[in-house]
């Protein structure tokens, strides 16, 4: 299935549409980039010409010379994000009939796709490729050979057959020079100039050619030609758009109109854990981890659980110990991938290694899970990146999400990461008898809640902006907390560092006087975490040490903490959740704190110093 994360560009007019494809395409990249291609076809020929690759869109560059070798005036391309079916040459679109009639890309998801196969089968169609965006181009063919009826009228009957998300782009062959283009629930833009008609996912991939666009609405459809697009309705009828002037400058374009991707991710988050959420859950509201490719036997097998990783998605591990051994009642042990891998580590047989990682490529992490499969133990991924090494490696996957990840720190990869670990605690301890029912389902409402909390305190954004302005030039940052709190210091420490290079550690709350609490003077700053009401008293506590020692205090608590204000100079509140997933809610100030003390200093944000989106050496 495809989801929500890929790019779709056409054009049809005056020019050659390879060179305009490619070009929109690579505006289109931070949208996904695990394959690509193009469909272009010349007004004087039947055949299409469709040309794929595996990989960035570099390599169809290179395969079309820079699209100079595939001649024609009209033509579809897309740059795919797989999150089902490997990325591959058959599985990137286009994708097109046996017969070449119909050829087609999509961005979004079928929900209906295999009574949509089953259907299309019996009627004699057959499918190359794991993708549902196959299925849909042939359920339009089927329409319109079946009812020998328009473009305009076989894609309303597809739209009215299937359920899910879309935004596709067709062309016909016995239409030439026009692309036919449908929408719901999937973004879609179309531009005019006097050269042509553009269809595009987002705004920058068109922005050089047009300033003057169409938002097309959703369950609409157009018809594209050189002169200009004529919108439908469901029904066929004619609709009228309004020409809209973009005013934004390329860059900001891409970035959805934020200054850097980091923040532009940061709003992402909702989402991204809603669909994370989501891909596991059941139309009972139950989770179910058939498709991670774990049995009720195998969870009840499991005597221990290693989580390897490295950086944030070790701070994740961090955290998913105390919710895993708490909600599951199973041993966990957390590693960094660089110690696992040369530890020579005693590791059950009956035990379950998971690693963490955004990338799938980290190679410490890729080391740690072949150490552990060549001794013999199970091991599950938890993987943004699908088709990654460790994706493709482990026993098992689970795919969080996100959606590309394109700023060097984590922000939406991390939130999709814890997410997926609280799905499997609560799971395992449902299917292992720790976790009594009723609370089983109390979790999985509270779970659904959390992509609207996160948006609540994303929107309370300009609190933390204005305290990041006044600590910008801070020489050091303390972070203290307990238990799950201390997980969310080790994650809101590094987010701060390595934005902002201001120096910052973490630190259990009640390590600090065994050495660090000579480092702290007048006005140092110290934040504290106290989201876990059992521990709440002894972190207000050591904040008081701290305080009487010069400290100057943030408190990052829940609403209702406000005695908290006794204590603390500076003082942050979360909305409340089950407190095992309150890691999901406190570290979004801290992303945001870490963002904008790197904005205050003038850095670049998005690809700090010194470090790299994917480490793929030790
Ligand atoms: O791709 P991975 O999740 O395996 O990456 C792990 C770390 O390199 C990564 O989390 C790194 O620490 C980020 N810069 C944190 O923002």
């Amino acid at each position: 299935m495809e989801r929500i994360m890929c790019g779709i560009v056409g054009f049809t007019g005056e020019g050659q549409a390879a060179p305009i494809l490619l070009d929109g395409l690579s505006k289109l990249e931070y949208r996904g980039y695990d394959s690509a291609g193009i469909a272009v076809k010349r007004d004087d020929s039947d055949r299409v010409e469709v040309v794929k690759v595996k990989g960035r869109l570099e390599e169809l560059s290179k395969k079309t010379n820079g699209g100079h070798a595939v001649k024609g005036n009209c033509g579809i391309g897309h740059t795919r994000w797989a999150t089902h079916g490997e990325p591959s040459e058959l599985n990137a679109h286009p994708h097109v009939t046996e017969d070449g009639a119909v050829v087609g890309v999509h961005n979004g998801i079928i929900e209906n796709y295999v009574e949509l196969r089953e259907k299309l089968q019996k009627n004699g169609y057959s499918f190359y490729s794991q993708t549902d965006t196959e299925i849909l181009i042939k359920l339009v063919d089927y329409y319109y050979k079946k009812y020998k009826v328009g473009p305009i009228d076989a894609l309303a009957k597809t739209m009215v057959r299937v359920r899910g998300s879309y935004a596709l782009a067709v062309m016909f062959r016995d239409y030439p020079g026009e692309i036919y283009v449908a929408r719901k629930d999937s973004p879609m833009i179309i531009g005019t100039n006097p050269e042509g008609t553009y269809v595009a996912s987002d705004v920058p991939a068109i922005l050089r050619y047009t300033r003057n666009v169409y938002y097309i609405g959703n369950l609409e459809m157009a018809r594209l030609t050189r002169e200009g697009a004529t919108f439908y309705d469901l029904n066929g009828d004619e609709v009228t758009k309004k020409l809209v002037e973009i005013k934004w400058d390329a860059e900001a374009a891409e970035k959805g109109g934020y200054e850097h991707f980091m923040m532009k991710e940061i709003h992402e988050q909702p989402k991204a854990v809603r669909d994370t959420i989501g891909s596991v859950l059941n139309a009972e509201g139950n989770v179910d981890l058939t498709a991670v490719g774990l049995s009720d036997e195998d969870i009840r097998d499991i005597s221990q659980i290693y989580i390897v990783a490295c950086g944030s998605a070790y701070h994740v591990g961090i955290a998913a110990q105390y919710v895993i051994e708490d909600l599951a009642r199973i041993p966990v042990r957390v590693e960094l991938g660089s110690e696992f891998r040369y530890r020579k580590p005693l590791l059950d047989p009956k035990g379950l290694v998971v690693v963490i990682s955004q990338s799938g490529e980290t190679a410490d992490s890729l080391a740690a899970l072949r150490e552990a499969k060549e001794k013999g133990v199970k091991t599950l991924a938890i993987v943004n990146v699908v088709g990654s090494s460790i994706a493709r490696e482990a026993d098992s996957v689970f795919y969080t999400l996100a959606g590309p990840e394109i700023a060097v720190a984590t922000t939406k990869g991390y939130s999709t990461q814890l997410v997926a670990c609280y799905l499997l605690a609560m799971q395992f301890g449902l299917v292992r008898g720790a976790l009594e029912e009723s609370y089983y389902h109390e979790l999985v409402a509270e779970i659904q809640t959390l992509p609207e909390k996160i948006d609540r305190i994303i929107e309370d954004k300009e609190r933390i902006q204005w305290f990041a302005s006044k600590y910008a030039h801070a020489r050091d940052v303390f972070f203290v907390g307990r238990g799950i709190d201390y997980a969310i210091c080790l994650e809101g420490s590094l987010k701060v560092k390595e934005v902002s290079y201001v120096h910052s550690e973490a630190y259990a709350a009640g390590e600090l006087k065994h050495g660090t609490i000579s480092l702290i003077e007048d006005g140092t700053l110290v934040i504290g975490v106290l989201t876990q009401s059992d521990l709440y008293e002894k972190t207000v506590s050591n904040l008081v040490e701290v305080k009487s020692r010069g400290a100057y205090l943030m408190g990052l608590t829940t609403y209702g903490h406000y005695e908290i204000e006794d204590t603390v100079d500076f003082n942050v509140y979360v909305p409340r959740t089950d407190e095992h997933f309150a890691s999901s809610l406190a570290v979004i100030p801290l992303q945001l704190l870490g963002y904008y003390i790197a904005v205050a200093r003038g850095l670049d944000v998005d690809k700090p110093r010194n470090l790299a989106k994917s480490v793929t050496v030790e």
